[in-house]
Parts: structure tokens; C-alpha cells; sequence
């Protein structure tokens, strides 16, 4: 199972997919957080329905799950990306593709698309692009065009990721993405684009490599507010998100020039040692400026109760990442089918114990503090 079968090269992509930066305090932080905030069961109060739903940039949408976005899908099974987008909309869930994806965003719409329950337009999983500033402004501007054109809901654009933080264990595993699988969704724009090179006259792999990253096409860590706000105004009516923050100044200034937020430590692999999310959305989800967009969270979330934890601290959506990663990875298309069916299923059953028919009633009322 998986698209790289040999054993050391399955090891490689393990761990470059459920690894994390330094010593991993901050990835094994981010679950255990989620675990601090007990929820409290209501009894006798079942509600007659419950209705999962909930709101993200204006649109009603049938569910608060989000498949986060994920680098190169298709080293976890062939055309990755396309199974996910493929099961998130069967399940209801909208998906937010990488655009460190191994097959073109234009694929991608056209199988999320295609695989949407009919019945009702009005209230459907939104298509998410996830966009990094790059080197080369020209990529990043192109990309985004070209997501808008394929019917994309929003744009995410991803600023927790200036350099990408050392990864150990792919540093030891000399982990680094196949070529083909780091260039098919920008190839349009390499060739109208000489690659440029690193300084040891070798193309540095963008994403992953222990090696430096001097690519037109890596993540520019001089960006600036100001560059986000100008991409923002490129593209004025299409929704735009920030993925990764965690300070109450950053959100100040995300509100200013964005429809919503992302708490997000990327999952652990930027700054070991960061703040794990579930806390910074404690203290984030009560302000008035958190209340003014849409608010979501990432980071550790597995299970209904962590979905429904989030929701009652103030979260619109949860965004998962390497939960469905595993069951593609392990099980293929049938086992993300199952645990995206399991963690529907148990967002469910929390919110009739806890006596909640909806988001609305997801409150703090519902949790014991720490
Ligand atoms: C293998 C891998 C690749 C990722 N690639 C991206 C990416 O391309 N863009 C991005 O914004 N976030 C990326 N992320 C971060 C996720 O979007 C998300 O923030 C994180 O995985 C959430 O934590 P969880 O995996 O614990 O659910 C990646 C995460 C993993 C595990």
C-alpha cells in the first residue's frame, strides 16, 4: 500500500509525514492539549436532531472538518491528492489542497467537484487553495489565478513558514521528495521560468530538503503584511485566510486584511516549542476580533471530542491533517473512507451528549477549564 513501496523509502515518507521539527515538544503538545479541556456531558437532554453544520467565510457548510493542507499527498498512495478530494466531498468535508501538490490544482477541482451530493447547492464543503509566498511572487500570483479559475472557494495563504523548520528525522533519513512529485503542479510556470539553482549548482528540493532551500520557488521569508494585503488586493471578492497564527497582535493585523484565521504551529513542524494551539485558541476565541472572521484551529485534533472542543472554544471549523494521512497511508482509499466516516460519527454522538442540536449551542459552558 502507499505510492512508495520499497521499505526504506516507506520509512522515509513516514516520517516526513508524522515527524515534526526539533524534539517534537510542540507536535506532542498540540494532542495533549486538546485533552485538558474535559467536556461535560448533559444528561436526559438528547436533543430531537442534531445538525453538524456550521459557517466558514459566509457559506453555510455541512460540516466544521476541514482537511488541512498537506504537501505531496500521492507519496502516501498513488493520486493522493485526488482521493482525498474525492472523499472529503463524499463525506461532507471541506478540503483545503497544498499547492505542494503531486497533481495539478485543476485535477483536484474538477474530482471535489464531481463528487458533491447533489441535493443541496446552498449548503456544500467548500475547495480551499493553499498558496505560500514565494521567491518568485510571479508563481505564487499564477497559482492563484489558476485556482480561481478552477472554481476554488478561498485562498489560504500559509505565513507561519518562512524557513521550514529542521525536521530531524528527515535530516537523518536524507528524506527528499521525488522531482516529478515536486514540480506537478507548477510546471506551467517553470517553463515559462528558468530554474534557478543553489549555490552548489544543484536544484534544492522546496518543501522538504536538509539542504538550504534557494529556489525561485521556496517560501520568501521577507514577506511582509504589506505583501499579503497586495495579494489581497489581486484578487478583491475571493475570500482569503491566514494559516499559523498565534499571537493576539498577528490577529489584530489578520483581521485588518483577511476573512479568517488559522491558529495553526503547522502541526509542529515549524518552531519547536511553540505554544500548542488549543491553548492560543483559549485565550484568542473570547476576543471580539476572533468573533469578526472566521476563526479555525489545527493542530492534534483526531476525534469528535477534540472537533467539538474546539467548536466550544470558539472555533468555526477544525481543520485535520495527518489523522486522514494515516488512514491513506495505512489503509488506502477504504480505510480514510472509514475514518472520516468515524470522526463524523463521533462528532455526532458528542454533541447529543452533550445536549447540544447545534454550533450554536457549542459553548464554554460545555468544558472544564484547566
Ligand atoms: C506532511 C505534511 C505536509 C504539510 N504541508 C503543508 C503545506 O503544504 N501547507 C500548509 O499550509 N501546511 C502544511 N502542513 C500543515 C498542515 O496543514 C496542518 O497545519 C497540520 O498538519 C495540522 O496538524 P495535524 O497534522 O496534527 O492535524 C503539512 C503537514 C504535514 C503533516
Amino acid at each position: 500500500m502507499g505510492n512508495v513501496g520499497k521499505p526504506r523509502e516507506r520509512k522515509g515518507v513516514e516520517n516526513y509525514y508524522f515527524g515534526g521539527s526539533g524534539t517534537e515538544e510542540t507536535l506532542r503538545a498540540n494532542k495533549r492539549a486538546w485533552e485538558f479541556f474535559a467536556l461535560r456531558p448533559r444528561v436526559l437532554a438528547a436533543p430531537k436532531t442534531v445538525n453538524l453544520g456550521t459557517v466558514i467565510l459566509a457559506r453555510p457548510v455541512p460540516s466544521p472538518i476541514v482537511v488541512a493542507p498537506m504537501a505531496y499527498l500521492s507519496l502516501l498512495e498513488d493520486d493522493g491528492e485526488l482521493i482525498m478530494a474525492r472523499r472529503a466531498a463524499k463525506s461532507g468535508f471541506s478540503f483545503c489542497l497544498s499547492m505542494r501538490s503531486a497533481v495539478p490544482l485543476e485535477k483536484v477541482a474538477t474530482v471535489f467537484f464531481a463528487n458533491l451530493a447533489k441535493q443541496d447547492s446552498q449548503c456544500r464543503p467548500l475547495l480551499l487553495f493553499q498558496l505560500y509566498l514565494l521567491r518568485d511572487r510571479g508563481i505564487s500570483e499564477s497559482l492563484a489565478r489558476r485556482a480561481r479559475a478552477a472554481g476554488f472557494d478561498g485562498l489560504v495563504v500559509t505565513v507561519d513558514t518562512p524557513y521550514l523548520g529542521l525536521r530531524r528525522r528527515d535530516r537523518l533519513n536524507q528524506f527528499v521528495v521525488p522531482e516529478k512529485f515536486r514540480t506537478a503542479n507548477i510546471t506551467d510556470e517553470l517553463s515559462l521560468r528558468s530554474q534557478t539553482t543553489s549555490e552548489d549548482g544543484t536544484v534544492s528540493a522546496f518543501g522538504v530538503s536538509f539542504e538550504s532551500n534557494i529556489t525561485s520557488y521556496a517560501q520568501d521569508p521577507t514577506a511582509t503584511w504589506q505583501d499579503v494585503a497586495n495579494f489581497r488586493n489581486e484578487f478583491p471578492q475571493w475570500p482569503i485566510v491566514l494559516k499559523g497564527v498565534s499571537q493576539v497582535h498577528d490577529l489584530s493585523s489578520s483581521s485588518e486584511i483577511s476573512d479568517g484565521v488559522i491558529i495553526s504551529n503547522h502541526g509542529g513542524r515549524q518552531l519547536d516549542g511553540s505554544v500548542s494551539t488549543a491553548v492560543v485558541l483559549m485565550e484568542l476565541g473570547i476576543l471580539d476580533v476572533a468573533k469578526s472572521l472566521t476563526l479555525m484551529v489545527d493542530g492534534g485534533v483526531d476525534s469528535g471530542a477534540d472537533v467539538v472542543r474546539a467548536q466550544c472554544l470558539g472555533a468555526d471549523a477544525v481543520l485535520i491533517g495527518r489523522f486522514f494521512a494515516k488512514a491513506l497511508f495505512r489503509s488506502g482509499e477504504a480505510g480514510l473512507k472509514l475514518a472520516m466516516m468515524t470522526i463524523k460519527e463521533e462528532t455526532w454522538l458528542a454533541m447529543n451528549f452533550l445536549g447540544a442540536p447545534n454550533r450554536e449551542s457549542l459553548d464554554r459552558s460545555l468544558i472544564r477549564f484547566p
